[in-house]
């Protein structure tokens, strides 16, 4: 398998644009302040959802962007019209003109979000005068402020985004709220995201909409999608697709080894139980240490045509039987382990489990909380004998 090792520039652009004026200096000169440009004016035209706004008229809109950079001017121009496009340039009579510092820029489309909004950012309005040039393109107002907004903070809902890309992740199921409730805390960091299953199965142009969804709702990631169909059409700035079989063994551990580790990993594939637990063993390795691992569609645990069960609900074999007994692995160091055994790579890094209906997430990180001492007796002890044991001074102290 050769994959790619994509979006290099973006990412040196978004590790500096959490750093100072000099790092994100050096991270344009390196990336080159053109090709810079052209990541910035791709997010704000994906940020901008400009095929929301009516219209356009019986003429497009061009906005030029005008960025300012050591003592030059990098020309960009974002062309709305049936679809909307960007390319390197000037326009002769652009409808308006978005001038703006191109670091300062950089901080506030790709920088930890509540950061420092562009401050310099100015809008130029042309030909405000010209009632018969402007009758056709008043929409120019709504272009101009959507791709403003795309520089500011603003957090969109994940279950909209969900509804907006396509992807069944709200409304068919509900996994939004529980998504946001774990992936929020992480949403204004350089993550690494993997989802395994990009849907549209076989149409190389269909699906895509979590992946979409992702890239949206984290503003500073970079989406993997894997998926056993060639998907390559619906690859975009900060989204990368995968192809290969994912019920393959060398498959998944060639995935961990070449793209991984992973801040975040998905599994929205095949649903098969013997899938589920397949890659959840492969991949959960390559998690990083605070990153999550969520498994969805875990009705098929009880589903024979998946390999599940709603007999032997705790069998191995299946995913919610699998995933249970992980259970018993957070609490590795309070277990009577059987003799000659040590607990496994995953209790050692499972730090968190939480169940909603068909879906899992998974924390990582360290689990040796020390917290049973040897000499703590296993055995209840009555009051009088809890009372007679010297707790030290401090412990006293909290209990008062
Ligand atoms: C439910 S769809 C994914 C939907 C998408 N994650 C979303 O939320 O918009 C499942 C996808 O998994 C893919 N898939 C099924 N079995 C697979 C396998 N063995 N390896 C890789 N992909 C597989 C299918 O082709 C399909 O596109």
């Amino acid at each position: 398998m050769t994959i790619q090792r994509a979006h290099d520039d973006i990412l040196k652009l978004i590790l500096a644009a959490e750093g100072g004026t000099e790092q994100i200096d050096a991270a344009i000169r390196a990336v080159g302040a053109e090709r810079t440009a052209a990541i910035l004016a791709d997010e704000l035209v994906n940020r901008a959802d400009l095929h929301e706004i009516p219209g356009p008229g019986t003429a497009g809109v061009d906005i030029q962007l005008a960025l300012a950079f050591e003592g030059g001017t990098v020309h960009h121009v974002v062309r709305v019209g049936k679809s909307a496009e960007h390319e390197a340039g000037r326009v002769d009579a652009p409808h308006a003109t978005l001038e703006s510092d191109l670091a300062e820029l950089l901080r506030s489309v790709l920088g930890p979000w509540r950061g420092v909004e562009a401050q310099t950012l100015r809008i130029v309005w042309h030909d405000l005068e010209n009632v018969e040039r402007l009758g056709g393109t008043m929409h120019v107002f709504p272009v101009v402020r959507r791709l403003v907004r795309g520089t500011t903070g603003r957090h969109e809902d994940l279950g909209e985004l969900s509804l907006r890309n396509g992807s069944d992740k709200w409304g068919l199921h509900f996994y939004t709220p529980h998504y946001d409730r774990h992936f929020g805390p992480l949403r204004d960091r350089p993550l690494k995201i993997l989802e395994l299953g990009i849907g549209g199965y076989g149409n190389p142009a269909s699906g895509g909409g979590s992946l979409r969804m992702w890239k949206r709702y984290f503003p500073r990631s970079v989406v993997y999608g894997v998926d056993v169909f060639d998907k390559a059409p619906l690859r975009e700035q900060r989204i990368h697709t995968v192809e290969g079989d994912l019920s393959s063994a060398e498959f998944l551990e060639s995935l961990g080894r070449d793209l991984g580790p992973f801040d975040i990993v998905i599994d929205d594939a095949s649903h098969g139980n013997a899938d589920l637990i397949a890659a959840f063993k492969a991949l959960f390795p390559y998690v990083r240490p605070g990153g999550l691992y969520a498994a969805e569609d875990l009705q098929t645990s009880y589903w024979p045509g998946y390999g599940g069960s709603s007999k032997e609900l705790n069998s191995p074999a299946t995913s919610m039987g699998f995933l249970k007994a992980l259970l018993d692995g957070l609490n590795h160091e309070e277990r009577e382990l059987p003799e000659g055994t040590t607990a496994s790579e995953t209790d050692l890094t499972l730090t968190g489990a939480h169940f909603y209906p068909s879906l899992a997430i998974f924390e990582k990180g360290v689990n040796a909380e020390g917290a049973s001492a040897s000499w703590i007796p296993r055995q209840q002890m009555s009051y009088e004998e809890m009372s007679a044991v010297d707790w030290g001074e401090g412990l006293t102290a909290d209990k008062d």
